[in-house]
């Protein structure tokens, strides 16, 4: 209970100090650690991917209040096409359930969420297919704010296809190799037709640090910041998406460190150090 009020605090703290700066127009998130979050609370491993969904939603509503304009979600890479075919059942039919609340959900319509697929969408089974056509025709006329799953995706793979394709340019003369830059490269970038701006902060939960073939090139300029954080998805809550984007914002912070700051910092240290406390009781 008193935790419970410390914390709607230090959210509402860290929202208002967040909300002054510039807040990053491209989050990408690699969700991870649902299994073990099944683990660790004694669950079935298909509550994880279940439970881990819901994360994803709040995390959707999280966004849109803050302003922020495209959420890229890594949902399946095509490294996962190696987990079991039951498991790879549960995540399937997880993201259908989802993909069509969301179609359902007047929240999508009101804030005018345009929802894609990224990925070897084809490789995915049809009843999935289907589902992510259905969400993406319901949305494809609008542009409030730009939700993308990545599903059956991998970052190699999509720089590969633009290689190819560029390849196939030169050689019949639609494209001058003198001609290949950045830009070039990047607009090419595209699965499944659609293509995916540059990333301004990525996120990865579950404790691991690395990216696992997560959008290479659109995450890798000098612009985007990175955030690892130990909560598996599950539980990733409001204030770590907030401490994420702090980091983002973190250039423009050192600059003119104001009280508020330093007392939202001095609270951050407290909120951690009960957190802590309370992981380590159970
Ligand atoms: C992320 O959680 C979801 C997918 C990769 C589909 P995991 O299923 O990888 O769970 P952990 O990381 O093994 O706990
Ligand atoms: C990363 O999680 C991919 C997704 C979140 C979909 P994994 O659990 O598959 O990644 P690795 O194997 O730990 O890199
Ligand atoms: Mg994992």
């Amino acid at each position: 209970m008193l935790f419970d009020v410390i914390y709607r605090g230090y959210e509402r703290l860290l929202t208002d100090e967040v909300r002054k700066h510039h807040i990053p127009s491209h989050i990408a998130i690699i969700m991870d650690g649902n299994r073990r979050y099944a683990d660790r609370v004694g669950i079935l491993r298909d509550y994880g991917h279940l439970h881990g969904a819901r994360t994803t939603e709040r995390v959707i509503d999280w966004c849109w209040e803050l302003g922020v304009k495209q959420v890229t979600v890594y949902a399946f890479s095509t490294e996962n096409f190696s987990r079991t075919e039951r498991e790879r059942d549960v995540i399937f039919d997880v993201i259908i359930k989802k993909l069509d609340e969301l179609v359902r959900d007047q929240r999508t319509h009101d804030r005018r969420m345009r929802v894609r697929a990224i990925g070897e969408v084809n490789l995915l089974p049809g009843d999935l297919q289907e589902m992510v056509k259905r969400a993406e025709d319901a949305t494809s006329s609008y542009d409030g704010i730009y939700l993308n799953i990545a599903v059956a995706y991998g970052g190699r793979r999509e720089i590969l296809d633009a290689v190819l394709e560029m390849a196939r340019k030169v050689e019949d003369g639609r494209l001058c190799s003198a001609d290949v830059d950045e830009a070039v490269v990047a607009g090419h970038l595209r699965t499944n037709g659609f293509a995916i701006p540059d990333v301004d902060l990525i996120i990865r939960t579950g404790g691991d640090i690395r990216t696992s073939n997560f959008l290479p090139w659109q995450a890798n300029g000098s612009e985007c910041a990175a955030y690892f954080c130990a909560p598996f998805w599950p539980e990733f809550r409001k204030i770590d998406l907030l401490r994420a984007i702090r980091v983002y914002q973190a250039r423009d912070y050192e600059g003119g460190r104001g009280a508020v700051t330093r007392i939202a910092g001095l609270f951050a240290s407290y909120v951690q150090t009960v957190t802590g406390v309370r992981n380590q009781s159970g």
